[in-house]
């Protein structure tokens, strides 16, 4: 099935609830605020930055004020119309179509001092280890990535019925969501991570949790 959830389905002509914090329970609020605040520390400066997986272009008004140049990747026509509008508005910001398992081909190797992979962007996509590979090749310094970590199912729960998505069916072994309207959504342990990027040749340089209910990693070159 073509997987229709970032294209809007669940909401209609409405807001695109998912990916907008007003909407959220008191964790996921508490969550998007502390990686917010990390996020602004790490990438200020002279930095050229990529956003693999852009959504809405709910961090562009946020980021591109204090970075040289943003640009978001995304495949997602109802995404990157809005993330489009919102860009339009910056000087130092661009939106590409993309796959993000295709990256490596998009972009000159090592065009970027740091890359993000957010809001748990990694749990949507197929391969993993291909998206890191990707973003290891275009990404001089560190790659931060933020993930369900697992141990929240109920937590989860919470979130998709306080934004108003409708879940057909929960993995609760391997804590994997589905929508019906074809959102995959994974989590991870720590240990999961420390897997993927050894995979991937890349090294966990710093974790922590927020919020209780996400991980976020800083991935450097091994
Ligand atoms: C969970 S949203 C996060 C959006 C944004 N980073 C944020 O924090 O608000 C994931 C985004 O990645 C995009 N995406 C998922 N898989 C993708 C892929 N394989 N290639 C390109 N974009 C993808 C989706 O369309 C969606 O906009």
């Amino acid at each position: 099935m073509k997987e229709k959830f970032f294209e809007g389905s669940d909401f209609g002509k409405g807001e695109f609830k998912a990916l907008m914090p007003a909407y959220y329970p008191k964790k996921y609020k508490e969550y998007i605020e502390e990686e917010t605040k990390l996020l602004k520390a790490k990438l200020a400066g002279e930095n050229k930055v990529l956003e693999a997986g852009v959504g809405i272009g709910r961090l562009i008004p946020c980021l591109s004020p204090i970075v040289k140049e943003l640009t978001g990747v995304d495949n997602a026509d109802l995404m990157l119309q809005k993330s489009n509008e919102i860009a339009a508005e910056f000087s130092n910001v661009k939106i590409i179509r993309g796959e993000l398992e295709n990256l490596s081909n998009i972009f000159p190797e090592r065009y970027f001092d740091f890359s993000i992979c957010i809001w748990n962007t990694l749990g949507n996509v197929k391969d993993e280890v291909r998206v890191l590979r990707g973003l290891s090749r275009v990404t001089k310094k560190s790659i931060f990535i933020t993930v369900y970590i697992k141990g929240t199912l109920k937590d989860r729960e919470n979130w998709y019925k306080s934004v108003g998505i409708p879940i057909s069916r929960i993995d609760k072994k391997n804590e994997i969501f589905y929508s019906e309207s074809g959102l995959r959504s994974k989590s991870y342990s720590l240990k999961d991570i420390q897997k993927i990027a050894k995979a991937s040749k890349l090294k966990i340089k710093d974790s922590t949790i927020l919020a209780e209910v996400i991980l976020w990693i800083e991935l450097g070159k091994r």
